[in-house]
């Protein structure tokens, strides 16, 4: 097991998670459709490319696309048409398509995609050169449905793709076609084509942050949570063995109490550090070290895209008061009430009317929970990750 600190990891390198992946593995023999939801770097893309790999050990077609560099609705049809030739399923149906589709890339090159053309109609396509794009894309679900083999469609970062599409020209409308498109294909063809939609953004807050929460209520949400303690410590007992480290029961205990929350991705990150400062044998001064230089000024920036996912997520005022939320709490590991928060907000928005900002800390602490920053216990919120806290504190405070 490699020691590999940020892209997603796959075959020896993995760490199993037999219970997750035998529960989505169960929700899809039972014909759902799925979302998997969890906090950024809990590691789902690693988990959903390993549910791929085990498809297809079984003789079932999985196919895994990043949807992220896709700006519009015409590089989502590209991309799936793309994704499925390239794992060999029917070249000659998606072979025609994609041409259909490079012809109306180049009709529109220059042009701002958007009114005319890419229209995501569901129906039969029967001349595919002159039907819409949506109608000319399920004609490939068509074929799949009508034949034996199913087909499992991993769609990873699906709300960057809506984000993207949101800025342009009738965004607002063409998120909502592409989600009620994507809802009547789900639908139509569900006998052979399953789906599991994944994201660093939750689709379920994107959608109902824009009252489009129906379009997705087929799908059955599962949730991925951080390791287990037991499960952290046989991660660190593999990763320490596969890079040459002496690691004892204590020093992997300490390492995740140290953490307090065990994401695979931190794990990694601790290992990285003791790799790099030259450790062959762990002990207590060498964690201290360790845990020193992750969070030295220079390697500070791997922790950031947590704090730039707040300016990505958020608009300018939900921003602004989540970063303040987060400000104050990492001034306090032992966790702060509601009301003591809400005064640090008011603080600093003297003029605010306190009703509205009181229902923003509501909404903000909501989303702060579920996408890991923070855990709630008897009405006190803390940091969830003690080492992001610390992050947080030299980024933010000092
Ligand atoms: N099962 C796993 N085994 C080993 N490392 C993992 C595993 N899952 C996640 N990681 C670590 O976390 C990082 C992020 O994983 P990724 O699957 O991209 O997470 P997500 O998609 O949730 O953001 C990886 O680079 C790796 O360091
Ligand atoms: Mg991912």
């Amino acid at each position: 097991m490699r020691n590999i600190t940020g892209t997603p990891v796959e075959n020896d390198d993995f760490f199993d998670r037999p219970r997750d992946l035998d529960r989505l593995q169960r929700d899809l023999a039972n014909g759902e459709n799925l979302l998997l939801t969890a906090p950024r770097r809990v590691g789902k893309t690693s988990l959903v490319l390993r549910l791929c790999e085990l498809e297809r050990q079984a003789g079932r077609a999985a196919v895994y696309m990043n949807v992220e560099g896709c700006h519009d609705e015409l590089a989502f049809a590209e991309k799936i048409v793309d994704t499925l030739n390239g794992n060999g399923l029917h070249p000659e149906l998606l072979g025609r398509i994609s041409l259909v589709f490079r012809r109306v890339r180049e009709a529109f090159r220059g042009m701002k995609m958007g009114a005319a053309g890419v229209d995501m109609e569901m129906g039969a396509a029967e001349d595919p050169d002159h039907s819409t794009l949506g109608r000319t894309l399920e004609s490939i679900f068509r074929k799949i449905e009508s034949e034996e083999n199913p087909v499992l469609l991993a769609i990873d970062e699906m709300p960057e793709l809506l984000l993207a599409l949101g800025k342009q020209d009738r965004g607002a409308e063409r998120i909502s076609h592409l989600l009620h498109w994507l809802r009547s294909l789900r639908q139509t063809y569900r006998k052979h084509v399953r789906w599991i939609f994944l994201g660093s953004i939750g689709l379920d807050s994107f959608v109902d942050d824009r009252q489009l929460g129906k379009t997705i209520n087929d799908l059955t949400s599962v949730s991925l949570e951080a390791l287990s303690t037991g499960e952290a410590d046989a991660f660190l007992t593999r990763l320490a063995e596969g890079n040459g480290l002496a690691l004892g029961v204590d020093e992997r205990a300490g390492i995740v109490r140290r953490l307090g929350w065990p994401l695979p991705h931190h794990l990694q990150m601790v290992i990285h550090s003791l790799i790099d400062r030259g450790v062959q044998t762990v002990d207590g001064p060498a964690l201290d070290a360790a845990f020193e230089d992750m969070l030295k000024p220079t390697n500070l920036s791997q922790f950031d895209t947590w704090r730039q996912r707040l300016v990505e997520q958020f608009g300018k005022s939900d921003a602004d008061a989540a970063r303040d939320i987060l400000r104050h709490l990492c001034q306090h590991p032992e966790g702060r009430g509601r009301d003591q928060i809400l005064n640090a907000l008011m603080s600093t928005r003297p003029s605010a009317d306190p009703d509205a900002v009181e229902d923003q800390l509501s909404r903000l602490l909501q989303v702060l929970l579920r996408d890991g920053y923070l855990l709630e216990r008897h009405g006190s919120y803390a940091f969830r990750s003690f080492l992001l806290r610390e992050y947080w504190h030299r980024r933010e405070v000092r």
